[in-house]
């Protein structure tokens, strides 16, 4: 396995590429959520990278750039044992150059960001699809992995894949959970034996959104209720409902709908998503 930190070299080490490549693009700190997508490119393509770049230019003010733990080490050895064959780990000075706040970005329409995750967090996709469309035209792979778990920022790169004619294929991957139904995120490391205890509450409120979609309840503002008043213990951001396919909000849950949540735990403050398909 190659560890590779430039541009340069990583574009000579993929013109000696055969076959099919597949792309796992990461910020690191890397879990089992992440080895599932891994383990899916290895068995589907000839040749994997794994892209480690903790992203500036999606942090927003305030948020936990500087914090965001950066573990290259431990993840280098990860995937090597996963059968990985590069890892693109750049610098921000090598993705940016000198001048992050001047570069031309990916800017997906207002109806797409302006909701969920996108709306507490301004410029957060502009800023994830153009460095994950930098990633596409650097690897030329065939195939890029993300997890469903980053459900929205899953929706809008397959827009942008879709309207801007990137020759890639998106392949999703579905959530990983703990034992305890916690889903796997490099933030979890944030959380404290209270937080974690905390933050069960939200799956818990998606799996019991799920039975009452199961017992007949299609209104989501009955489901919205009960979810509420199971993660009263945490400051609940959002929780919706959306059509998988549009993303558009809907009240009354079908096939397609998708529950989404974003809420903080007490203690840390740490923000952590989660969301469910509701229909078995
Ligand atoms: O999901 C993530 O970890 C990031 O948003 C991504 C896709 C690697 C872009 O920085």
């Amino acid at each position: 396995m190659k560890i590779i930190d430039n541009i340069k070299e990583l574009k000579e080490e993929i013109k000696k590429l055969s076959g099919s490549v597949g792309l796992v693009p990461t910020m690191g700190a890397l879990h089992n959520g992440h080895l599932s997508l891994i383990k899916k490119s290895v068995e589907e393509n000839d040749k994997t990278i794994v892209s480690i770049f903790v992203n500036p230019i999606q942090f927003c003010a305030g948020e936990d750039l500087d914090k965001y733990p950066r573990t290259l080490e431990k993840d280098a050895q990860l995937c090597e044992n996963a059968g990985v064959d590069i890892i693109f780990a750049p610098k921000v000075s090598e993705m940016y150059g000198q001048d992050k706040n001047n570069l031309t970005l990916i800017c997906p329409p207002y109806d797409a960001v302006d909701k969920l995750c996108g709306k507490s967090r301004q410029g957060h996709f502009d800023g994830v699809c153009s460095v994950v469309a930098k990633l596409f035209n650097l690897t030329k792979a065939n195939r890029a992995y993300f997890g469903q778990k980053d459900a929205q920022q899953l929706f809008i790169i397959q827009k942008m894949v879709k309207d801007l004619d990137f020759d890639i294929e998106i392949i999703p991957c579905p959530i990983v959970r703990e034992e305890d139904n916690l889903a796997l995120s490099s933030r979890n490391q944030y959380l404290d034996e209270q937080d974690r205890l905390d933050a069960l509450s939200i799956s818990k409120a998606l799996f019991e959104a799920k039975k009452l979609v199961k017992m007949g309840v299609l209104d989501t503002k009955k489901i919205i209720d009960n979810s509420l008043e199971i993660m009263k213990n945490l400051d609940v951001e959002y929780i919706e409902f959306v059509d998988m396919n549009t993303f558009e909000f809907t009240e009354t849950v079908d096939k397609n709908t998708l529950a989404l949540v974003a809420a903080r735990v007490q203690n840390s403050k740490t923000r952590l998503i989660d969301n469910m398909v509701l229909w078995d």
